[in-house]
């Protein structure tokens, strides 16, 4: 089937700006599925810090994600059997990731799995490149911002949710990096797509954002 037959939309935007909540919220309401598209560059990072590969081969790096068959599971990810949900998580994947994704090659591994995550009756997708790359054709494009400072205090706030330790001026200056990273890479970069629709939640809380995105859908059918 098509993209165009089976609805699509797409959330994309820098990292920690709420895509993950939202995007989940957005398919629960509709019934549809849900890709996190950063959850399998993530993956394929974890697999090659794994395997002892070293982040700037992007040959050996290429191989790992053609091989890549992680299994969803109620919730949780599995790599080779081993629950990997939460190492995936970690501030040193998150930075080795924003690395591993700049590569060609670890690109179009990712890009069928990405497309074989449309099914009917339709699917929510967010990462960087949906509304661009994957998904050009999706019916709904929204691209989330909020200021770095925002985005790293609500991590922040996760983080220490979580009983864990955290300091914001790292986490603000890991963001800012990550957001030059993916936005200035030559492959796929981090942009809004021609007709994507923009969305700055620094001022907004998820309920605000889940039903701005909902109106959005409602009003392109
Ligand atoms: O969305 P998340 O923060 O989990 O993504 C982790 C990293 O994966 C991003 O910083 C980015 O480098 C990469 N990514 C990407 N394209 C996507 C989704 C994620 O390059 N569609």
């Amino acid at each position: 089937m098509s993209d165009k037959s089976i609805p699509v939309i797409t959330l994309d935007g820098p990292a920690a700006s709420g895509k993950g909540t939202i995007a989940e919220r957005v398919a629960a309401s509709l019934g549809f599925h849900y890709l996190d598209s950063g959850a399998l560059y993530r993956i394929a990072t974890l697999a090659a810090l794994k395997a002892g590969v070293s982040l700037d081969d992007a040959e050996s790096l290429t191989a790992v994600a053609e091989k890549l068959s992680p299994v969803f599971k109620d919730g949780r990810i599995f790599l080779e059997g081993e629950d990997v949900t939460l190492a995936i998580r970690s501030e040193e994947v998150s930075a080795a990731t924003s690395r591993v994704a700049v590569i060609p090659g670890v690109r179009c591994a990712l890009f069928e799995l990405q497309k074989k995550a449309a099914q009917l009756p339709g699917l929510v997708a967010d990462g960087r490149d949906m509304g661009t790359v994957v998904f050009p054709d999706a019916r709904l494009k929204v691209f989330m911002t909020a200021t770095a400072r925002v985005r790293a205090e609500r991590r922040y706030k996760q983080l220490i949710g979580r009983g864990e330790t955290a300091d914001l001026e790292a986490l603000t200056a890991d963001l800012e990096e990550r957001d030059r990273r993916d936005s200035k890479r030559e492959t796929a970069p981090l942009k809004p797509a021609d007709d994507a629709r923009i969305l700055d939640t620094s001022d907004m809380g998820i309920e605000e954002v889940v039903k701005k995105v909902l109106t959005w859908w409602n009003d392109a059918q």
